[in-house]
């Protein structure tokens, strides 16, 4: 991440940013500094860069030209694709700098701060270089420059490589709009105080559940505002080989650090009726099957009720095509009182191919999720103002069902040993207790029988399918998301 400062205070930035963590982040190159004196482009023999406001009043203004020249000294080396990086104006008339713009602007490979003095700068040439403008709090600076150190030091944070465990910088839960639970180290008791008995055992989940309570206590008495735009997060997930169910994980992990987890690949779970409240935000994440929703009995999400909760779709495929899939999805859950904000087409490994989504998600996928959870936060955020928009999606939402071959399944009975691990897993009860056959009629040719049995017991031959969608469907697909 490179950031250029426009600045008529060069030292002060540089003296705040090459000490602590993002001095030894600079060091690395994991952050670059450029700062740029706008007084090097004064278009004055005394060096002036400001003067006295037309229509009177007190204080100076900054002149455009010096600006607009300290800035095309940046903006033009940098234009790439044509596109010139974002130019951020530190001004309190700014939308207030907040965790999900932080995390917004730490995907940006370069951005370029500009700081004003005296009374500001002339409106003209912000008009023409500026793309956001950013406050970082209700009060006045006496210059943008220790904005933009905030600015420098919360954005590299996000920065992968600048805090020494990349997950440090997601771990923290100002993310989920709560404050951090408390802290303690050795010793165990100082001035009679003794540190919280739970903290001492080693039980996880026990501490786990004290530092979320802790939390939730926290934020009602200091920050009760925070409280009021925490939104709890729920996956609900079907996915007979894990494929499916990675991918939700990791996008829900770019989203939240406490997400609950609905396994809908489980039938006890798809039966059970799940109430959402408006406050609440629901992902649901299903593989594609033919370019549709997998079958099932009790249709896959029609358990789930919501109350204008807000939800994001996410159907994932084996490189093939999703086709109606995001479709069908939005409408079955907008038409049980949710509303669909976001949905998003991930690619997976095809169970049939170990050619066709091989490795994905991969590091550039992750980008993708993660770009894709910073939208929808910036989505609830608008939301809880202005309610929630619909996205449009591609796709037929009532498609013909789709009549697919069934692929051959093998069973080796000397091998089997009656564990009964794939008809306790099998997504949809296709496979006889007594007998181990598997029902036709009921089976969705998901494979997890295969998958589970770990004697090898269970196999399959896909070879014609396989050949099929590899000779099609080899090339690499990119993460859609709407
Ligand atoms: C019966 C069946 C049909 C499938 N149809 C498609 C398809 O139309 N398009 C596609 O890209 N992937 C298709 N796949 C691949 C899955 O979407 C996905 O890659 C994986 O097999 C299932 O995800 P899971 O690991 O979460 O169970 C199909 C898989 C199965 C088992
Ligand atoms: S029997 Fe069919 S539906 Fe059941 S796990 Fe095996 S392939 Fe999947
Ligand atoms: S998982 Fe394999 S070993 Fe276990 S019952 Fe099924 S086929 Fe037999």
């Amino acid at each position: 991440m490179k950031f250029h400062v426009l600045t008529l205070f060069p030292e002060m930035i540089e003296n705040a940013v090459h000490t602590s963590i993002t001095g030894r982040a600079a060091k690395k190159g994991t952050i670059s500094l450029n700062t740029v004196n706008i007084r090097d482009f004064s278009v004055n023999k005394h060096m002036r860069v400001d003067d006295y406001p037309y229509g009177g009043g007190a204080g100076m203004v900054m002149e455009p030209e010096p600006v607009y020249r300290a800035w095309k000294s940046v903006a033009d080396l940098r234009e790439n694709n044509g596109k010139k990086p974002r130019c951020i104006y530190l001004t309190p008339q700014g939308k207030v700098l907040n965790q999900t713009l932080v995390e917004e602007l730490a995907m940006e490979e370069e951005l370029v701060l500009l700081c004003g003095h005296y009374e500001g700068i002339d409106e003209r040439v912000l008009e023409e270089v500026v793309t956001d403008y950013v406050s970082i709090g209700d009060y006045v600076l006496t210059g943008g420059e220790l904005a933009a150190c905030v600015l420098i030091d919360a954005v590299s944070r996000f920065v992968p490589g600048v805090l020494s465990n990349e997950e440090s910088s997601q771990f923290e839960s100002i993310q989920d709009n709560l404050l951090e639970y408390p802290h303690y180290t050795r010793p165990e008791v100082w001035k009679n105080r003794q540190v919280p008995e739970v903290l001492l055992k080693g039980d996880h989940k026990k501490i786990q559940a004290w530092r979320m309570e802790k939390s939730l206590e926290r934020t009602r008495q200091r920050r009760p505002d925070l409280l009021e735009k925490n939104r709890p997060v729920t996956t609900a997930f079907f996915s007979p080989t894990g494929g499916t169910r990675k991918a939700a994980e990791i996008f829900t992990g770019y989203l939240t650090q406490n997400p609950r987890y609905l396994d809908l690949t489980r039938r006890k779970l798809r039966k059970k009726k799940i109430r959402f409240s408006s406050r609440e935000l629901l992902i649901a994440a299903a593989p594609v099957y033919g370019g549709q929703l997998p079958v099932t009995e009790e249709p896959l999400f029609a358990n789930l009720q919501g109350e204008g909760t807000p939800c994001v779709v996410m159907a994932a495929y084996g490189n093939r095509h999703y086709d109606d899939t995001l479709a069908q999805m939005k409408k079955r859950l907008e038409e049980q009182g949710f509303i669909c904000i976001g949905a998003i087409a991930p690619v997976i490994p095809h169970i049939y191919s170990s050619v066709l989504g091989k490795g994905r998600p991969d590091e550039e996928d992750r980008k993708i999720l993660k770009k894709f959870a910073v939208e929808t936060k910036k989505r609830l955020e608008k939301g809880r103002t202005e309610g929630f928009a619909s996205v449009q999606v591609p796709g037929n939402p009532d498609p013909e069902p789709k009549q697919m071959k069934p692929v051959k399944k093998t069973f080796d009975s000397a091998l089997c040993t009656n564990c009964q691990s794939c008809v306790q897993k099998c997504p949809v009860n296709a496979i006889s207790q007594e007998t181990l056959e598997i029902r036709g009629d009921r089976c969705l040719n998901c494979m997890c029988c295969v998958k589970v049995c770990k004697a090898k017991a269970r196999g399959y031959d896909c070879s014609q399918v396989r050949q099929y969608l590899e000779t099609h469907y080899s090339t690499p697909r990119k993460i859609e998301f709407f």
